[in-house]
């Protein structure tokens, strides 16, 4: 019989979150087994109607599946709305209720392992795709104070800022050649790279979006590319002076606030984080 809490996606293999949501789970005393469920396209919806079963809890979703869901769930959650992609589906009495915590989990990754908080900063974010949502709806809510969306395909980045801009929240969207960075890339405090440059086993692997003299030394460089730890970017940013922090840190907190929501219990977050540092250091 299937458990009551996992993840689903396609392929599922190479999936991490069972390891350190099973280590909160145990943590908390919760008795239940964290699963990975390898569910084709043609299978979801069916797979998704399981979810409505009296005790299951949640299920985390991943790729392919994050857009695909929506229909299937009975309701959305504002930030699912915006972000346009579901990461976790809960059961509420029979209702399932489909949330986006991609651009939360990279708020608490700034906050909680970087120690640094966007309001009020200028910020730059590299990239226009499903992460660069994700994340540029997560510093509209935290009040920053000034963000440029640069992209290799300029109309998406425009596409993407318009789509967000309310009130006095009005991204800027440029390119990505040099000299535009150049009127930007200094004058941030926060710099994140969504794009895929610097992605291990990519056309790019040692390409970074900014290079260490345009970034400002009292800039946090994030890397939403996890696959190396250590990007290109992060060089650049630690050879400028400030300080880089890795992408693996906002996918661990995407599960961890899916896993609060889920148990509606605080996560024994260091205990989670060192699960999974133990089992990359050992894969
Ligand atoms: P994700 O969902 O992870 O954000 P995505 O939607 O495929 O992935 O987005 C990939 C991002 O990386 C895009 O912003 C893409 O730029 P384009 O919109 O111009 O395609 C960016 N990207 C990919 N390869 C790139 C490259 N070689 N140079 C610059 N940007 C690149």
């Amino acid at each position: 019989m299937s458990s009551n809490i996992g993840v689903m996606g396609h392929p599922i293999g190479h999936t991490k979150s069972p390891v350190f949501q099973q280590a909160g789970l145990d943590e908390l005393g919760i008795k239940e087994t964290f699963e990975a469920w390898d569910v084709a396209p043609e299978d979801l919806e069916a797979k998704v109607a399981t979810f409505r079963a009296e005790g299951f809890i949640a299920a985390c979703v991943t790729l392919p599946h994050k857009q695909a869901v929506m229909p299937l769930v009975d309701e959305l959650t504002e930030a699912a709305e915006a972000v346009g992609a579901v990461n976790w589906i809960f059961n509420r009495d029979g209702k399932l209720v489909g949330h986006n915590t991609d651009g939360t989990g990279f708020l608490r990754a700034l906050k909680e392992k970087a120690g640094f908080d966007p309001e009020g900063v200028d910020a730059v974010v590299f990239g226009a795709g499903g992460a660069a949502r994700a994340i540029v709806y997560a510093l509209k809510t935290t009040g920053v104070a000034r963000l440029t969306i640069a992209n290799r395909t300029l109309e998406k980045a425009q596409i993407l800022a318009s789509e967000f801009s309310e009130g006095r929240f009005k991204p800027t969207a440029i390119g990505m050649d040099r000299d535009e960075l150049a009127n930007y890339v200094p004058y941030a405090t926060l710099l994140v790279n969504t794009t895929s440059l610097g992605m291990a086993g990519g056309p790019a692997e040692l390409a970074t979006p900014a290079t260490a003299d345009m970034i400002s030394a009292d800039t946090v460089g994030y890397d939403a590319v996890y696959a190396p730890p250590e990007t290109k970017f992060l060089r650049e940013v630690e050879e400028a002076g400030g300080t880089p922090a890795g992408g693996m840190t906002m996918l661990v907190f995407q599960g961890i606030e899916g896993f609060e929501m889920a148990t509606g219990k605080s996560a024994p977050v260091d205990i989670m984080f060192a699960a999974i540092e133990k089992a990359l250091r050992s894969s």
